[in-house]
């Protein structure tokens, strides 16, 4: 029985599906393109510490990106958030996707995925006015379904080549050695993942790796200026908040 139980579950997904395989499929980047530059990427917020690490960043004349979530750690729509992400938006840190709840896209029928990102569009729509170009899948994970569904939004989906082990369990001593090892990278340039959702990297590992990518010649600016891409496919005036700005 449970091969056909399988088989029934997944034509059951497939249905949901309005895309085909000749659809074009979004870029996928795992590196940076622009020689010399690196790209510090912080996801999972917003979250309280974002001014801290807008302001770590504009400090150092450092340009980072924030991946963020709908409804994670924290609501977006939660006054503290939408300050934050207005603070970091005003300093010229790029403002990207993480999807909404942070779900393994690959496990999801169309609908799902494409309200996994659509709700984070209108979030930053409202709040600041844009729509992001750039999209992280949690987990790193996606497909060619992803691929179409985030293609249809003009998006590309950005992955790391430098994982600075914050969320799967590196100290913040160990984060650090592996900057120091990493900075020295074939391609000559970084793109790093890191979350602002973890008091280490916000306090310590973060300036840490500033300065010693820094000194080591790189120019730290967005994932957008890295790769050469808008980081935004449509920029208008935010929104007013009313009872419908909620989780
Ligand atoms: C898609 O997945 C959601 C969440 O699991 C489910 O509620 C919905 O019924 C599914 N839609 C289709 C068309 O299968
Ligand atoms: C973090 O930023 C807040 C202001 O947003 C500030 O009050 C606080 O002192 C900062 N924390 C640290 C440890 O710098
Ligand atoms: C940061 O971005 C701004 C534009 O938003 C740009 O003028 C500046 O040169 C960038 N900083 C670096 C270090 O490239
Ligand atoms: C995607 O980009 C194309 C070309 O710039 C544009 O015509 C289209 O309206 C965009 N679609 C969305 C959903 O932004
Ligand atoms: C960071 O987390 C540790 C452990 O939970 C805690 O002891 C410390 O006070 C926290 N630091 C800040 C700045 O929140
Ligand atoms: C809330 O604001 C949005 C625009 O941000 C608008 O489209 C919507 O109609 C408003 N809803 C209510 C209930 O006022
Ligand atoms: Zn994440």
């Amino acid at each position: 029985m449970l091969p056909v139980i399988i088989l029934a579950a997944i034509a059951g997904v497939r249905s949901a599906f309005t895309l085909s395989a000749g659809d074009a499929k979004a870029t996928v980047y795992t590196n940076c393109l622009v020689d010399g530059t690196a790209a510090i990427t912080l996801d999972d917020g917003p979250y309280k510490w974002i001014k801290n690490v807008s302001d770590t960043c504009t400090n150092s004349g450092a340009n980072c990106t924030f991946f963020v979530n709908g409804y994670n750690w924290d609501c977006i729509y939660d006054t503290a958030q939408q300050d934050g992400l207005k603070y970091a938006y005003g300093k010229g840190h790029q403002i990207a996707s993480h999807t909404w709840s942070h779900p393994d896209l690959t496990t999801l029928n169309q609908t799902a995925m494409e309200a996994e990102m659509d709700k984070v569009d209108l979030a930053l729509q409202r709040i600041l006015g844009v729509t992001p170009s750039c999209l992280r899948p949690p987990y790193g994970n996606y497909n060619d379904d992803v691929r179409m569904v985030a293609a249809s939004r003009n998006k590309s989906l950005i992955l790391w080549d430098f994982d600075s082990g914050d969320s799967t369990g590196s100290t913040p001593q160990q984060s650090e050695d592996m900057y120091d090892q990493a900075k020295a990278s074939e391609t000559g340039t970084l793109l790093a993942l890191n979350h602002e959702t973890s008091n280490t990297t916000v306090f310590e590992v973060l300036p840490y790796a500033i300065k010693v990518l820094q000194a080591y010649g790189y120019v730290l600016v967005t994932v957008a200026q890295c790769l050469g891409i808008e980081p935004y496919t449509s920029i208008t005036e935010p929104g007013k908040p009313n009872v419908s700005w909620h989780c």
